[in-house]
């Protein structure tokens, strides 16, 4: 057996099956700081059946749908309150050429997807499909421009297209293709993976490129572009730096990728099948990312301690072997009560970052990696993933709490700690408190404690998220096997509010 799976002992206490406590301390007086709504966003690629069969079947399907939006898949989404939506890609990004995705689709031209198993693309989705369904999502679009192989002629003619409302070349071939008005695109990313997929740049390149080409993005009109710059991967803290040093305040974000992944040779595990000391490896290199996110954030601060330039998690979540039977380069996999966890706990941490980290965006929406949603043909399931995000909404926009947590942990071979409880929580109005917990313990329930000051709470609603085990998910044939319950095991007894825990659950809870 793998070494770094091998060895799971707890801390503490002997690993049996019985009750365990934690306290939580909250400070809603230090409410300080806003937790961006563009941290709950999302990411949709032209990757395996992300657009195609996912978000769009085209109006002449038999699938229900809405002007070719399938239904059931934007009305689950539209239940999300959605704030942003990436697009195109990705590593698809850098071979797009937006002009290719214009006009009637039946006169688009043809591609190869040679990044996502040599897909043909009909270029039947571009950039009108998805502009017109982040209208009716409510959502900002974010999209990721070409650098790779773009030019910059391409991507300043694609900003003019989207937003400019005048008498200009690209707004009037954009009022010839069906469309009157510029759409709103705030968020703008000037490539992707720039070290990698986006064109193997070194960060020093990459940052004369990224002044050039933002250069001639313009602001048409009343249109206000927020420029993302191609970031990091992981710990990769070199490129952060460059950048900072080199572009600064230029950009209005620099991005970073991380992906709770064992590695990129070989591989990655099962997305169903596993034990629990996969799942404990999991846990601790979900919460790997709070480190490297401080000290992309600690960079950050030496060239701009005003924080002007936000730091964006523009890729983050699991990555298994593909489900067996499908095309392992368009990287649909399962998605359990673990995947769940890694949501809760990851989201848990970005609220605590919110000074720096304004937007970040799940991998990804429909069919890819952790998705919200998985399709196959006319059936539709929500994930355990989906769940997680329905149940942290409140979250959005709402003023964070700082807490003290107080808990025990496991240690796994590596010496890494996987705490069992993690909490965040956050306030919109004085008189309700918003609360979400994950039970990280596979086999135990926790009895968590919160201390909260002056606590004059008298009422909850809460809802729970478990399932039979923690490999437990959601199947075409058994859609409901993990889905959010009303949960009632909550006891307010003067300044402290007790939350009984299931095991490898989590639990939203607003009081008020
Ligand atoms: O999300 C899948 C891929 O992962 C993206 O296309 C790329 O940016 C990253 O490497």
């Amino acid at each position: 057996m793998k070494n770094y799976l091998l060895l799971l002992f707890i801390i503490n206490s002997c690993f049996c099956f019985s009750q365990r406590s934690a306290t939580v301390i909250l400070h809603p007086e230090n409410a300080n700081t806003q937790i961006s709504k563009h941290i709950y966003g999302h990411f949709s690629e032209h990757l395996g059946s992300c657009i195609y069969g996912g978000l769009w079947v085209g109006p002449n399907s038999e699938i229900p749908n809405i002007n070719g939006y399938r239904k059931d898949v934007f009305e689950a989404l539209k239940a999300l309150n959605i704030p942003n939506l990436r697009w195109p890609g990705g590593c698809f990004a850098d071979e797009y050429h937006w002009m290719d995705g214009i006009g009637p689709q039946n006169k688009r031209p043809k591609m190869v997807n040679n990044n996502w198993g040599g897909t043909i693309e009909d270029n039947s989705f571009g950039t009108h499909e998805f502009l017109n369904l982040c209208e009716m999502l409510g959502c900002e679009p974010y999209i990721s421009g070409n650098v790779g192989s773009g030019s910059v002629e391409e991507m300043a003619k694609w900003v003019e297209y989207m937003t400019s409302d005048g008498d200009s070349p690209m707004a009037n071939l954009r009022r010839k293709n069906g469309r009157d008005k510029a759409w709103k695109v705030k968020f703008l990313g000037v490539g992707n993976e720039s070290w990698g997929c986006g064109g193997n740049m070194r960060p020093e390149y990459y940052s004369d490129l990224y002044r050039r080409y933002s250069t001639y993005c313009r602001n048409y009109d009343d249109n206000r572009l927020f420029k993302i710059a191609s970031g990091a991967s992981d710990y990769d803290f070199k490129w952060t730096e460059v950048l900072m040093q080199n572009i600064g305040n230029r950009m209005n974000g620099i991005s970073l990728h991380y992906y709770t992944v064992k590695g990129w040779n070989g591989s990655k595990g099962s997305a169903t099948n596993f034990d629990k000391n996969d799942y404990y490896w999991t846990m601790q290199k979900a919460l790997g990312i709070e480190p490297v996110v401080k000290r992309h954030i600690s960079i950050m601060d030496k060239y701009d301690p005003d924080k002007r330039v936000a730091l964006l998690v523009d890729e983050w979540g699991t990555w298994w072997d593909t489900e067996p039977e499908t095309n392992p380069g368009h990287l649909f996999q399962q998605n359990t009560m673990r995947d769940a966890m890694v949501a809760a706990v990851t989201l848990n941490i970005f609220n605590k970052y919110g000074e720096r980290v304004k937007m970040t965006n799940i991998a990804q929406i429909v069919n890819v990696l952790q998705s919200m949603i998985l399709t196959n043909k006319d059936k539709m399931v929500l994930t355990p993933t989906y769940h997680v995000f329905e149940m942290y909404k409140n979250h959005m926009d709402a003023m964070f709490v700082p807490s003290e947590v107080i808990c025990d942990s496991i240690q796994i071979d590596n010496n890494e700690k996987v705490p069992m409880i993690s909490v965040s929580a956050s306030k919109k109005e004085d008189n309700k408190l918003f609360l979400t917990i994950a039970n990280v313990n596979a086999d135990n329930t926790e009895e968590v404690s919160f201390e909260i000051p002056n606590l004059n709470f008298r009422k909850f609603n809460s809802y729970i998220l478990k399932g039979e085990s923690i490999n437990s998910y959601n199947s075409f044939d058994n859609p409901n096997s993990v889905n959010k319950e009303i949960f009632k095991d909550i006891k307010i007894k003067g300044e402290k509010v007790v939350v009984k825990m299931p095991s490898h659950s989590i639990v939203s809870l607003e009081l008020y």
